[in-house]
């Protein structure tokens, strides 16, 4: 039997993962994961023994995070070496007894039982990449116990208004603000994979259609900072500038400016 084709999203990410760390390690990714983590960190359930799955886990930033915090974690990603990657993590750390680890495309969890998981995270907008977003929702809110968390991310489409303005073709505007269908912009067209966006309302429907229920939506980072790193290097800037993040971060309107959504979603 000849081995299933990879999607674009599994080429890309199987090429990438060997130096993905290396690409997110510097003061502006840092303050950018004290935000997701302080944003997350009032979802964990309250009890350790609670099983918690990393959806799209990458190398596996926030499933070791998790995992270090004493949760039973699994791990699962649509790319193979990404997946590899979480492994040696968890085994470095010496935590691997804690976690499981999946090789799995999250529009088909078919491997895990229904209602296991009290809380699932998917942070680097696997749910906006997949092929079809709400059939992967639907698939998270399977695994997820009724009441259960979901805390992902997804790409923000008011926030890809420049990119086609700068383009300057008038019908790929008008039919993006239509579906909010766009692509990753890697040079190589085989690893172009789909991305759908979400504005806030676009997101509420999203979840009512798939069982959820919004619990607290932010936008990530309203405050531009990935274009004034350099403000990032003083640690009293720094902070000040975390203080002035949470105090913009749940407005609606400020919302508008951000790269990406991150919502924290009950189970209904
Ligand atoms: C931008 S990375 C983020 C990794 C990690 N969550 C983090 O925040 O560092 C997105 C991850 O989602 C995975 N992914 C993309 N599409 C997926 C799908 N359909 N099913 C499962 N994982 C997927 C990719 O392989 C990649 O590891």
């Amino acid at each position: 039997m000849s081995k299933p084709k990879r999607s674009s999203a599994q080429r890309y990410h199987d090429r990438v993962a060997g130096a993905y760390d290396d690409s997110y390690d510097d003061a502006y990714w840092q303050w950018h994961d004290a935000l997701t983590w302080d944003h997350l960190r009032a979802f964990l359930p309250t009890d350790l023994s609670a099983e918690v799955i990393d959806l799209g886990c990458g190398t596996g930033k926030w499933g070791l995070k998790l995992l270090k915090s004493g949760f039973r974690v699994t791990f699962a990603d649509i790319s193979a070496k990404m997946v590899d990657a979480a492994r040696a993590g968890a085994a470095e750390m010496g935590l691997e007894p804690r976690a499981a680890f999946l090789h799995a495309d999250v529009c088909d969890l078919s491997a895990l039982a229904s209602e296991r998981f009290t809380l699932a995270t998917a942070f680097g907008e696997p749910l906006g990449c997949a092929s079809s977003p709400p059939a992967a929702m639907r698939e998270a809110r399977r695994i997820l116990k009724p009441g259960g968390v979901l805390v992902a991310t997804l790409d923000n489409r008011w926030a890809c208004i420049e990119f086609y303005m700068q383009r300057g073709n008038l019908d790929e505007l008008d039919r993006f603000l239509d579906d909010g269908r766009t692509h990753w912009l890697t040079k190589r067209s085989e690893e172009q994979f789909p991305i759908v966006t979400y504005g806030p309302a676009e997101l509420e429907r999203l979840l009512r259609q798939t069982g959820f229920e919004l619990v607290d939506l932010i936008g990530k980072t309203v405050l531009p900072m990935r274009h004034y790193r350099a403000l990032l290097e003083d640690r009293e800037a720094r902070a000040r500038l975390m203080r002035i993040e949470k105090k913009l971060w749940r407005d609606r309107a400020a919302i508008g400016r951000a790269a990406h959504l991150q919502f924290a979603a009950r189970r209904l």
